[in-house]
């Protein structure tokens, strides 16, 4: 279990790179509800936070089972519906650069 605990706290930092990169991104294609972004981001680094300190002491089945459920609804409800809504935005910036349009997206695969 002490390497799902390194693992957790990993996917943590990679999380706040994320949300660091992706807010970049939504200022450099003018998304226009950039801290509502923000502030999503921020409830959910707390979240995590919170679900880290539950995980403190010993592991077990359940506590590990409610780590992944607050994952998934993370994925779900964070970056389908809300990541998203950046989409159409980056596709403007992309077409304004004269990206064809059989490329993939460079503000979605670029290196931090
Ligand atoms: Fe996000």
């Amino acid at each position: 279990m002490d390497a799902l605990r390194t693992e957790l706290v990993e996917l943590g930092r990679y999380a706040k790179l994320h949300f660091e990169r992706e807010e970049r991104v939504a200022l450099e294609v003018g998304y226009n509800d950039v801290n509502r972004l923000h502030d999503s981001h921020d409830r959910l680094k707390l979240a995590l936070r919170l679900r880290y300190a539950e995980l403190a002491g010993t592991l077990d089945d359940a506590k590990v089972e409610g780590f992944v459920s607050f994952l998934r609804t993370w994925l779900i409800d964070h970056v389908i519906k809300e990541d998203m809504q950046l989409k159409p935005w980056i596709q403007g910036a992309e077409r304004r650069r004269g990206r064809p349009a059989n490329e993939p997206l460079r503000y979605m695969v670029r290196p931090l």
